[in-house]
């Protein structure tokens, strides 16, 4: 028996990176699960490619190879039209929604001065009223059973400072008063709303070109010129965290082993929120290994 026998797992952008690890993961412990992906590139103002319908199908594929049951379905989480379908679809299916993982979203850096109002709506459109209009339909579903758990996906920075994110900070620090605020009213019919919050994350997002000249500081750089800027911003000796790891603690959100925790924002960052003021952690690293350097050779 696993830890989410007979439940069924909603999540949206599961076409790749941390979704279709979500999906893996919550089937690997026994629910069935229902994967959404826009399918389609917004090339307007996304600067890199979003998953395909080849990716969504692939998420099923091997969901099905553990031995999971999978509804993939095409379906943009900024459209509450496409988002009642897929939860008519899924209580057709499976006939329950008990987990519910808002997964979905864009990055897009730009300094202030080059963010257009096109991009600002597009970014809080994608990150914070797309949230909304996935939870709408589900809601209703779920006070009916009288339980249920959903997860957002914000991010740290939500709550701490990066160049260059201020539409996407902005939109997922409001993700985070989305899911306090429904909390509040959806605890007393046992429906737990919690966040997690990745650091940076080894996905198609954070190894998008663009993400990566925000990390060297300038365009065309490659991946491993990341690595070190990337690893700067955590405490422990490692460039980015992996999306099982924020799979780990969605899966423990969604179980019952969580059935008390609800309104809280669980950072998986390796230390990122933690840094000290004023000096990375890696950095104060370094310096604690010359001094002792330095010290052997007295
Ligand atoms: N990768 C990181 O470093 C990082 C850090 C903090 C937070 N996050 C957040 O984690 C979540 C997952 O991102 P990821 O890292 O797996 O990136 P990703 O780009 O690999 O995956 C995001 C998925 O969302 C889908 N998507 C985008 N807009 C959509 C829409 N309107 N409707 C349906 N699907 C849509 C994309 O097609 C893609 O499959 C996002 O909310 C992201 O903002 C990522």
């Amino acid at each position: 028996m696993g830890r989410l026998s007979r439940k069924t797992a909603l999540i949206t952008g599961g076409g790749r990176g941390q979704g279709r690890s979500h999906a893996l993961v919550l089937a690997s412990e026994g629910a069935n699960v229902v994967v959404t992906d826009i399918c389609e590139p917004i090339p307007e103002v996304v600067p890199y490619d979003t998953a395909t319908q080849a990716d969504l199908d692939e998420t099923a594929r091997m969901v099905e190879k553990l031995g999971g049951q999978c509804l993939a379905l095409k379906a943009d989480a900024r459209s509450s039209a496409d988002m009642q379908s897929v939860v008519d679809r899924t209580i057709e299916r499976f006939g329950s929604i008990d987990i519910l993982v808002v997964n979905h979203g864009v990055a897009i850096n730009l300094p202030w001065d080059q963010q257009t109002d096109e991009i600002w709506d597009a970014v809080v459109e994608a990150n914070l009223s797309g949230p909304w209009r996935v939870v709408r339909p589900v809601i209703p579903h779920m006070v009916q059973q009288g339980a249920g758990s959903i997860v957002f996906t914000s991010s740290v920075a939500a709550v701490t400072s990066y160049p260059s994110l201020s539409a996407y900070s902005a939109a997922k620090a409001g993700v985070l008063g989305l899911m306090r605020s429904l909390a509040t009213e959806l605890g007393p019919h046992s429906i737990r709303v919690n966040a997690v919050l990745p650091g940076n994350t080894g996905t198609p997002m954070l190894h998008s070109q663009s993400v990566l000249d925000m990390f060297n500081g300038g365009p065309g750089g490659p991946r491993e010129k990341m690595i070190f800027p990337s690893q700067a911003t955590m405490l422990m000796p490692i460039p980015w965290v992996e999306p099982e790891d924020i799979s780990r603690a969605v899966l423990f959100l969604a179980s019952d082993e969580s059935r008390y925790v609800t309104g809280i924002a669980l950072p998986v960052d390796a230390g990122t929120l933690n840094q000290p003021p004023g000096i990375p952690g890696i950095a104060a690293t370094r310096i604690a290994e010359l001094e002792a350097q330095l010290a052997a050779q007295d």
